[in-house]
């Protein structure tokens, strides 16, 4: 099960400092939702608010960006963004009673959906706090298409002999296919579904910032559920592994995300 509890002050200030892939594909998701100045936006899972506050200097003064995270530690980074149109608080995608019915004309999840073990409850919550036609954005990891660390991990552990669970790869653990996101936006009352899966290519310097970025970006749950023995032997196994992707650049690793953007039905 994916854990909440394992977040630090080290863990967020590193994902603040090194989420720069999420906040780069984050902004095309922003350009495809078309979002204008004047808008109001909530940003679910927003983490620690880089592209909260991207959004809220494009809403402008008349606009309004709300982030909601469950990490007290990251809502706290977000909130030192200071933007006087960009707050941030601590809820979860599933609950977002705070919020009347139609008060937002956005709603997004970045790099968020695969994390929630259950996908109709929060998009249906999206659906009732957008306003008619107001737009829901969602980025995330196709599960039809493995990133390549994916790969590279699950070779690594059957070649060590270690059974590979759904939290081992500690970023996708719930990951969604297009299908499957399609028919539950549908249920969940969403229209006009544009989906289509882009692939973005990452360097890394070397091992330690590979796991650099997992383990923020899983906020601790990347090979927490080893024991640390065989962390170290998965750690070791993988860094001769990812070796053997270098290029110029650094460690070149793929990542296959869907992008979907829908109306809310009126
Ligand atoms: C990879 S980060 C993405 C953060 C941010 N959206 C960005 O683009 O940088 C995933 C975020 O999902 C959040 N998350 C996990 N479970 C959640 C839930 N049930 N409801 C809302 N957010 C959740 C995590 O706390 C984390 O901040």
């Amino acid at each position: 099960m994916v854990s909440l509890a394992l977040d630090s002050a080290a863990l967020a200030e590193t994902y603040d400092r090194v989420s720069d892939r999420q906040f780069n594909h984050g902004k095309l998701l922003v350009q495809d939702l078309q979002i204008a100045p004047g808008e109001r936006v909530l940003d679910v899972g927003c983490g620690t608010g880089r592209l909260g506050a991207y959004v809220a200097d494009l809403v402008g003064p008349s606009g309004e960006v709300v982030g909601l995270d469950p990490l007290p530690l990251r809502v706290e980074l977000a909130n030192k963004k200071r933007r006087p149109n960009f707050r941030a608080n601590v809820g979860r995608a599933e609950d977002l009673s705070q919020f009347a019915d139609g008060s937002f004309d956005v709603v997004f999840l970045n790099s968020v959906l695969h994390w929630l073990p259950e996908k109709l409850g929060p998009l249906r919550e999206a659906r009732r706090v957008l306003a008619r036609g107001g737009r829901l954005g969602v980025s995330s990891a196709a599960k039809e298409r493995p990133h390549d660390f994916e790969v590279v991990l699950k070779g690594v552990l059957s070649s060590l002999g270690i059974a590979a669970t759904a939290e081992t790869s500690g970023n996708t653990t719930h990951k969604v296919t297009s299908e499957d996101l399609r028919s539950t936006l549908s249920l969940a009352g969403f229209t006009d579904l544009h989906l289509e899966i882009r692939t973005f290519t990452d360097h890394f310097a070397d091992t330690d910032d590979v796991v650099a970025f997992y383990l923020a970006s899983s906020f601790g749950n990347f090979l927490s559920n080893f024991a640390p023995a065989d962390a170290a032997r998965v750690k070791a196994a993988l860094a001769a592994e990812l070796e053997r992707r270098r290029v110029p650049e650094g460690i070149r690793l793929q990542r296959n995300l869907i992008f979907a953007v829908a109306r809310a039905s009126g």
